[in-house]
């Protein structure tokens, strides 16, 4: 890898407003939501770190000061737990902490995700960066995280930037970003392609692909730049995705076909099925958790 295709930081935008979870969000960041035992943000965070990112910069707001508490190494309550030998409960979280350092910047109120990410720019402008949602979760088990495989196919190239993309089903494009890979798909073999452009939503007569945005990016800094010239757009927000389209006229852009399995834990149904999933996952819960979970349909008169 040449030394200009270094990636040392991650951008976690987490000060949106959390509005499709509410009431749960009224009092907490939903990215502090629980998936079996860890917060959502625990999982994110680790996938960073697992990729080999050693700066996390948090983009928060003030109602979620809880996060940046959540991965704080020194936790006052950890002689009280060895006392009660229940150290090895919060070890896990400490450990990641441990492992990367942390930078918040405010967003002052909830302008977009593309104002999001620029508010980033004093702690990551001039440096390449990546980007991942922090309601996003993206199973790989055990294999390269998906922020992890969009690295390895920017830092594997000499120019451009590098977006993560997953197939969903046609009667859901309108729910996603949207890449327009120019009628080109993916192979075994070939897990990245040259992207024509971005589309917002679309609808499934006019989607230009399958291949769906789910909130994995690293970027040259030039999006920074492209950024701040974009002008609020829908909701009067200044989209990612607009700033990505401008940048698309001067630089290229490869979408990675990421190998993992999507939960949306911003929508409360995205939410259930994660915690079902990852549960089933846990060698813990998985025999008493399927045979409950047999049972309650079965109750339910669903099978
Ligand atoms: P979402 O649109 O999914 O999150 O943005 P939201 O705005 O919190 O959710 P709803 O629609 O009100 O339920 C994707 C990610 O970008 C962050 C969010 O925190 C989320 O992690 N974001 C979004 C910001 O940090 N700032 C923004 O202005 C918008």
């Amino acid at each position: 890898m040449s030394a200009n295709r270094k990636v040392s930081k991650v951008v976690i935008p987490v000060a949106g407003l959390g509005s499709r979870f509410l009431p749960a969000t009224k009092a907490l960041p939903k990215e502090l939501l629980p998936i079996v035992d860890k917060p959502i943000i625990h999982h994110i965070v680790k996938e960073a770190v697992d990729a080999g990112l050693e700066t996390v910069v948090f983009v928060t707001s003030r109602p979620k000061i809880l996060i940046e508490d959540y991965f704080d190494p020194a936790d006052l309550t950890s002689h009280k737990l060895a006392e009660v030998h229940k150290a090895h409960l919060i070890e896990e979280t400490l450990e990641l902490s441990r492992k990367i350092d942390i930078v918040s910047v405010r967003q002052y109120h909830p302008q977009g995700l593309g104002h999001a990410v620029l508010q980033a720019a004093p702690v990551v402008g001039g440096q390449n960066f990546a980007v991942v949602l922090g309601d996003d979760l993206i199973r790989t088990r055990g294999k390269t995280t998906a922020i992890g495989q969009c690295l390895a196919d920017f830092q594997a190239r000499d120019s451009g930037s590098v977006i993560g993309v997953l197939r969903v089903p046609s009667d859901q494009t309108s729910l996603y970003g949207i890449c327009d890979l120019g009628g080109a798909d993916f192979t075994p073999s070939t897990r990245s392609l040259k992207v024509r452009g971005f589309v917002e939503k679309p609808s499934p007569s006019e989607t230009p692909s399958n291949w769906a945005l789910p909130g994995r990016y690293v970027f040259e800094p030039t999006i920074l730049d492209a950024l701040r010239e974009t002008l609020p757009g829908k909701g009067g927000e200044i989209q990612l995705t607009d700033g990505m389209v401008s940048l698309l006229k001067k630089s290229p852009f490869y979408a990675q076909a990421i190998e993992g399995e999507r939960f949306d834990t911003g929508n409360k149904l995205g939410y259930i099925i994660a915690n079902v999933a990852y549960g089933l996952d846990d060698p813990a819960y998985r025999a008493e958790l399927s045979a409950l979970l047999k049972e309650l349909m079965h109750h339910e008169g669903l099978i």
